[in-house]
């Protein structure tokens, strides 16, 4: 089973040599989903959305889109009543999507509220579609939750509601929790036998932090392991750069 998970591609702060040859990097894998966690667009501007529309429309799906605190207007009268109308109009008229494909059931939770600046929120409702969702998928399904906030995060950046999360992700039996945010790929499983947590970079934008160009992350699911490699925009190029294996008998 093979994911592709991109994540922040803020489209109006993007790099347009990443945003034309990102989609058929990812086509090369044939994903059976492709998802993308949230900061699709820099301001939520039309035009951004616009751009962003255009490049979901060139990655293999089905697709799975969720949204980041960029994709809501900075504070206007359209922050307050309409929040994620441009979102719905370009994106995905569902704020919480599932996919269902052979062998996999996916999740994708809205964890950016119009009354929250930056840091993220989980509620007890949404903990429960989690349950509800996930923890009745097909058995041997792989269970996959995608949200823009990266659950395991804390201080200053800590999800509201993140302890109420990890118990439903237990709950659930979820074996994958695909964040984004910080712009910094990483890979960590908190408990042994429990799931793989990643996040993506920025896939396609000049946002990037600690020397880490663009990226995004190819996910392999095999019975005896778990395999994320991290593919890199570097001169012009995307090729392979961090590979983390999770064996499934230590993870
Ligand atoms: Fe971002």
């Amino acid at each position: 089973m093979v994911v592709a998970h991109l994540s922040d591609l803020h489209l109006g702060a993007h790099d347009r040599r990443a945003v034309a040859s990102v989609a058929a990097d990812v086509a090369r894998f044939r994903p059976a989903l492709t998802v993308v966690t949230g900061d699709s667009t820099m301001r939520a501007r039309t035009g951004e959305f616009r751009l962003a529309r255009d490049l979901l429309d060139r990655l293999p799906g089905p697709l799975l889109v969720v949204t980041g605190n960029h994709d809501l207007p900075l504070m206007s009268w359209r922050r307050l009543l309409r929040p994620y109308a441009r979102y719905r109009t370009w994106m995905d008229p569902d704020l919480e999507p599932d996919r269902r494909v052979p062998g996999l059931t996916a999740l994708g939770l809205q964890s950016m509220p119009r009354w929250r600046w930056k840091n993220g929120r989980v509620t007890a409702r949404q903990a429960a579609a989690v349950v509800r969702v996930l923890g009745g998928a097909p058995r041997g399904d792989l269970r996959l939750l995608a949200l823009h906030h990266p659950p395991l995060a804390r201080g200053t950046v800590r999800l509201l509601g993140r302890d109420r999360l990890l118990h439903a992700i237990r709950a659930a039996g979820v074996d994958l929790v695909l964040a984004g945010h910080t712009h910094v790929p990483d890979v960590r499983v908190p408990v042994p036998g429990g799931p793989v947590f990643v996040v993506a970079g920025t896939a396609v934008s000049r946002r990037t932090r600690q020397g880490i160009g663009c990226s995004w992350s190819l996910i392999s699911v095999r019975p005896d392991a778990t395999e994320v490699r991290e593919r890199h925009f570097r001169d012009g190029r995307w090729s392979t750069g961090r590979v983390v294996t999770v064996s499934a008998a230590a993870s």
